[in-house]
């Protein structure tokens, strides 16, 4: 159990259930989501992730991202075992790797995946990032496994924009969801021309590393005195503002990964923070969007 008030939970939730991202389907998706990369490979572990995650759904983070590549599996089952009796609440993404998005392998990559999930289906699959494999070929079996029923819709994560526009023209190119990318406060090359390119084609970005998943960059954002008067300002801790900053337009769904239960509540509270104008333009003095075209940063 959580030590967090139900009225709180209550109310973060409302908060969050606000800021909702549109796809192009017309389903509506919360602009927060939560990471499970690392989740699921220390049994010791594991109680306070699942706690962490059914935490995260109940303030209304009920999109959970994994993947097959995570701990071989293990997130996937951890993420299981967190949703299980809750299936209908979440929003389920999962990702295939690139040597399985072949017709041949991308049925059964999806299967396993399905049976270690514990669930029938899923709401989003994503190529993990480009492989060899040639993108008729992975847009064809996504499409079919969409037939079966086995996935509601796919998409792609760690394509820049060429390869946006290359996949856009294939075969049901068009039918991509969604683009998951690194992007934070500290990393922002793709405002330059991945997010308003596809803006522009009505498909939603989805951040992963929203807090600079750790290392120095984090260290820049959580020390700089402009985040820090900012966040003082709202009554918040500076990663708050960094992760409002990546949410504050309607094309972008974050996905912090956190297993600290005060981590899980500053995440979702931080859909309450509404950035003014005045504020983003004292963050871009200090984090300036680039001038010019940067290859995307991928981890
Ligand atoms: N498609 C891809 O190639 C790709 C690549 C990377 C990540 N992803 C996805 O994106 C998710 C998020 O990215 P990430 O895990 O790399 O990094 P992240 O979410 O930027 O950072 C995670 C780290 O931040 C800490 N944290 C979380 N909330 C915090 C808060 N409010 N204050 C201070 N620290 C906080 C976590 O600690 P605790 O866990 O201890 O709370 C964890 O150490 C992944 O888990 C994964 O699902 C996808």
């Amino acid at each position: 159990m959580s030590s967090l008030n139900p009225t709180k939970i209550t109310e973060i939730k409302n908060n969050l259930e606000k800021r909702v991202v549109t796809l192009s389907d017309g389903t509506k998706i919360p602009c927060l989501g939560q990471g499970t990369w690392y989740m699921g490979e220390t049994p010791k572990a594991k109680d306070e992730e699942i706690k962490a995650l059914q935490l995260g759904i109940d303030l209304g983070m009920t999109l959970i991202d994994t993947a097959e590549m995570y701990g071989n599996g293990d997130s996937e089952r951890l993420v299981g075992e967190a949703i299980k009796g809750r299936r209908d609440e979440v929003f389920l993404v999962s990702k295939v790797y690139p040597h399985h998005a072949g017709l041949d392998k991308l049925s059964m990559a999806c299967e396993n995946s399905l049976k270690r999930l514990g669930t029938d289906h899923l709401d989003l699959y994503l190529l993990h990032w480009r492989g060899r494999v040639p993108l008729e070929e992975t847009i064809e079996g996504m499409e079919k496994l969409k037939k079966e029923g086995k996935i509601l819709r796919w998409g792609v994560s760690n394509f820049d924009t060429a390869d946006m526009k290359e996949l856009w023209s294939a075969p049901n190119g068009q039918n991509c969801a969604t683009n998951q990318v690194l992007y934070h406060l500290g990393s922002r090359g793709i405002d330059y021309d991945l997010l308003p390119w596809q803006r522009e084609h009505n498909m939603p970005i989805m951040a992963y590393s929203p807090l600079a998943q750790g290392g120095s960059l984090r260290k820049q954002l959580i020390n700089d005195p402009v985040i820090i008067e900012m966040a003082e300002k709202y009554d918040v801790k500076s990663l708050q503002i960094a992760l409002a900053w990546t949410i504050r337009t309607k094309h972008v769904i974050a996905i912090p990964k956190a297993v600290q239960e005060q981590h899980v509540v500053q995440n979702a509270e931080a859909a309450s923070i509404e950035l003014t104008e005045e504020d983003l333009s004292i963050l871009d003095q200090v984090f300036p969007a680039p001038k010019k075209k940067v290859p995307l940063d991928i981890i």
